[in-house]
């Protein structure tokens, strides 16, 4: 990796290279979006009728030509099926007591079967805790001395019936410990919040990820909980299905707008397969307060993913009745904030969201702002101008290299981070001098992509 790679929440390591910052004004333009612009969405609770109840949404998002299925389910531990089928009369099968047999194979399916273009499934598996107290080190893994992790296939969850609405298209999984001796989550919960959207569009909450009918939101928060030490660092396993034999991989992908979530660049994508294929994205970034804002932002980091043995992770009944004794599973960890700084002990609260979807991922335009800037900095109302201004960044050499802090970026420096990059091992500056690497044609295209090795 090169000298840009660190540290992870710095920024300015290297100087933007004029034929990137070239590029990215050839490519401004926001590129439409593969897919159905809108869907006829309907979320509905599969009825049970058990003691204990059973959670089963089911959110149906059709389209011309397609249907997209997401299952979700707090039987066992929270889960969420992605089902893609090419035709708008795909329907979802389910039957109950197969389902909550001991092998649930076949309990639940998505018809006709030879329909489905697409299907892949998430596990939220564990709860970690962390003390952070001795860790002055953001990046040290773990993140701190773990406390005994959460199970969550061992919590008990609301019935969300009572959550879902309709309006907003939202259903809440709101669970605690069954078993809480200390209890910790007396006052306390760990919720799933699942929001489908009918359109393109994005929320006002931070981090406004932006979602298009194909995808499903999720935010994931830890409200109330007792820490169970002054500096507790939290983390969520999550497990996933791969396709054949190779984990999914991880990219981080750097854009020189933080518009929408101020001091965030990045945004990690999960991809299944070569796109258009089921995706997962989100910003590196949580929140400690209700009110996401910058103050209460907390770095968020994913390790790379790695195969795991099934029997280890806790089984989601949902996912081996939709895709039999399959054993490809894959983990990775997120964990959420940093010994310093804002964090969970502040206000018992955390959250963070994600995006779950196929197709091709969503993709920020540069916002208006941005363009704006770029055309005054460069000059550029012709290309006259800009092809001036060109020459004149070329002999400009890099001044300075200031290392400004996550937290501290302020918006303006998205100049520092064009050319920074991470995953292609190379920094634009340290080509010979004056002459540019070829730049990549989209100002989004520079990704790092993890896997196992
Ligand atoms: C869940 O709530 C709905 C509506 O409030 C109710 O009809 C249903 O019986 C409840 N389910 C169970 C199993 O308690
Ligand atoms: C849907 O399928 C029809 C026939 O295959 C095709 O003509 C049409 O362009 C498709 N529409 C979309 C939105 O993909
Ligand atoms: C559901 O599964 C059970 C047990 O496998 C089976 O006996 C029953 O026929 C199934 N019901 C339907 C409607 O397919
Ligand atoms: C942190 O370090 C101090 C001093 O080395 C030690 O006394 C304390 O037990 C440590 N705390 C934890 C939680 O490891
Ligand atoms: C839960 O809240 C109640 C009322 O605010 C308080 O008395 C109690 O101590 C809290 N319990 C825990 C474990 O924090
Ligand atoms: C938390 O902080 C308080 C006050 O600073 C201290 O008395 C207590 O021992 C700390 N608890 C832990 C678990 O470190
Ligand atoms: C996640 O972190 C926990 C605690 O550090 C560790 O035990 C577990 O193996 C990690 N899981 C993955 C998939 O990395």
């Amino acid at each position: 990796m090169c000298g840009c790679e660190e540290p992870r929440w710095g920024w300015g390591h290297c100087a933007p290279s004029p034929m990137l910052l070239l590029s990215v004004l050839l490519s401004a333009a926001p590129f439409g979006l593969l897919g159905e612009e809108t869907r006829q969405v309907s979320l509905e609770v599969i009825p049970d009728w058990l003691d204990p109840p059973q959670n089963l949404l089911h959110v149906r998002a059709v389209g011309t030509n397609s249907t997209l299925h997401y299952v979700w389910s707090s039987l066992g531990p929270p889960a969420v099926l992605l089902v893609a089928t090419n035709t708008p009369y795909s329907t979802l099968s389910v039957n109950w007591s197969r389902l909550l047999s001991p092998k649930p194979d076949g309990g639940l399916m998505v018809l006709p079967k030879d329909s489905i273009q697409f299907s892949s499934a998430l596990v939220f598996t564990r709860l970690f805790e962390f003390d952070s107290t001795n860790t002055s080190d953001a990046a040290a893994k773990p993140p701190g001395k773990p406390y005994p992790p959460y199970s969550l296939a061992k919590f008990s969850w609301n019935n969300i019936s009572d959550s879902l609405d309709p309006a907003t298209m939202s259903a809440t999984f709101q669970g605690r410990p069954i078993h809480d001796p200390t209890k910790a989550f007396a006052n306390g919960s760990l919720s799933f919040r699942v929001q489908a959207f009918s359109r393109s569009g994005r929320p006002a909450q931070p981090p406004r990820l932006l979602h298009t009918a194909d995808t499903c939101q999720l935010e994931v928060a830890l409200v109330g909980a007792s820490p169970q030490g002054n500096r507790s660092l939290f983390g969520l396993e999550v497990a996933t299905l791969g396709q054949g034999p190779d984990c999914p991989s991880v990219q981080e992908q750097h854009s020189i707008d933080d518009e929408y979530t101020p001091a965030v660049f990045q945004l990690h994508q999960l991809l299944w397969g070569s796109v258009p294929t089921g995706f997962v994205q989100w910003r590196p970034v949580a929140f400690s307060q209700k009110q996401g804002s910058r103050e209460s932002a907390l770095p968020c980091q994913a390790s790379p993913l790695y195969p795991a043995l099934a029997y280890l992770l806790p089984q989601s009944p949902i996912v081996r009745a939709f895709f039999g004794s399959q054993n490809n599973f894959c983990a990775f960890n997120l964990t959420f904030g940093a010994s310093t700084g804002p964090g969970y002990w502040d206000q018992h609260y955390l959250s963070w969201s994600m995006l779950l979807g196929v197709g091709t991922p969503p993709v920020d335009a540069l916002s208006p702002l941005v363009l704006g800037i770029m055309a005054v900095a460069l000059g550029a109302p012709g290309l006259m101008l800009l092809a001036g201004g060109l020459f004149l960044l070329l002999g400009h050499k890099r001044t300075s290299e200031t290392n400004l802090n996550f937290l501290g970026t302020p918006r303006w420096s998205f100049l520092h981070t064009l050319g920074r990059d991470e995953g292609q091992g190379e920094c634009w500056r340290k080509g010979p001098p004056g002459i540019a690497p070829l730049p990549l044609l989209s100002p989004f295209a520079s990704n790092g992509t993890q896997r196992p090795k």
